[in-house]
């Protein structure tokens, strides 16, 4: 081969092969020794701001989203800042999908997983009977059926892990159902019952499973939702709010007891509290009165 079909040849290897990078996930392997975790809906809001969290704490960072594009800038500034990322397309709703990405960050991440954060989630806001049914379905499909995914595909990964956590994404609306907000609330109803019942079911596996419950955070999902309760509350938490209190949540602390809810910022403490001790007739009215029904 003379050398200008030596480089001929090398080039056209060089360019499949950048093509092939460009198509398939972004790989990068874990060392052995380091923790890793796995967010869906990775690529925006609170998603991206605990994946940049974990990777700054020295995790490996699983980072899965519908978004390409956010994927892609979120593993730059993870790697820009000398941390390590696998990155990859997941609607959460496809199994296989699911199943075939927790395989790829398996053997990124030196088979170990030792939190699973079933973030990706969607809202739609707005009078119930004013919506079509596929909407109401959407958001079971994404924010229940994306989570009971997440809990099946990873099991096995989470078993083998000593220590292994699960953060699941509640929402101070599963306090007491919310009007203009009725099916997103019950949405995130059937992750709490599903974060109780599985912290207990998996306790023998030494898995924990945890719910964080924020009240209303400025990311694009509330981005021009006005409905009684925000005009009344606000909407004042941030997404790094959010991924500080994820990470704490995961880290050892000095209880006396076993730490299933983890309510983020005051109204929520208040609310998640008030709920727990007040009557139901004057839970009942407090959330009437917020939501201005
Ligand atoms: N923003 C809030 O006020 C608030 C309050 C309480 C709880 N939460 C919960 O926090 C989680 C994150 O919300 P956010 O505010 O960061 O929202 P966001 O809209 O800013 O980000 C959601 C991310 O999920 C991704 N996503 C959407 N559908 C997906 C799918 N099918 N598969 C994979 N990824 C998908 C989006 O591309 C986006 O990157 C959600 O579960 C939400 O219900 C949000």
């Amino acid at each position: 081969m003379s050398a200008s079909e030596d480089a001929g040849s090398y080039s056209a290897v060089s360019f499949r092969l950048t093509a092939l990078l460009q198509l398939s996930p972004t790989l990068y392997s874990s060392d052995m020794s380091q923790p890793t975790v796995f967010i869906t809906g990775a690529a925006a809001g609170i998603g991206r701001a605990t994946a940049l969290t974990f990777a700054a704490a020295g995790y490996h960072v699983g980072a899965y989203d519908i978004d390409e594009t956010g994927l892609a800038s979120l593993a730059k500034e993870i790697a820009a800042k000398g941390s390590t990322s696998t990155t990859g397309i997941l609607d959460v709703t496809d199994t296989a999908q699911f199943t075939e990405r927790l395989k790829e960050f398996d053997e990124a991440a030196g088979g170990r997983l030792d939190v699973l954060i079933n973030n990706a989630g969607i809202l739609i806001a707005g009078q119930f009977a004013e919506q079509a049914i596929e909407t109401h379905r959407k958001q079971f499909d994404i924010n229940v059926g994306g989570v009971l995914n997440g809990l099946l595909e990873a099991f096995p990964d989470l078993k083998k892990t000593r220590g292994a956590q699960v953060v699941n994404l509640c929402s101070a609306s599963a306090i007491y159902g919310q009007p203009e907000l009725a099916t997103y609330g019950a949405t995130k109803f059937a992750v709490r019952g599903l974060t109780e019942a599985l912290d207990l079911e998996w306790h023998k596996h030494d898995i924990a499973v945890k719910a964080m419950w924020p009240l209303f955070v400025q990311t694009a999902m509330t981005k021009g939702i006005q409905t009684g309760t925000t005009g009344s509350l606000g909407i004042k938490l941030t997404a790094q709010d959010v991924a500080d209190a994820i990470f704490k949540s995961t880290q050892p602390a000095k209880r006396i007891y076993h730490k299933v809810h983890f309510p983020v910022g005051l109204p929520s403490k208040a609310l998640s509290m008030g709920s727990r001790f007040s009557p139901v007739w004057l839970t009942r009215e407090v959330n009437r009165r917020l939501s201005h029904s």
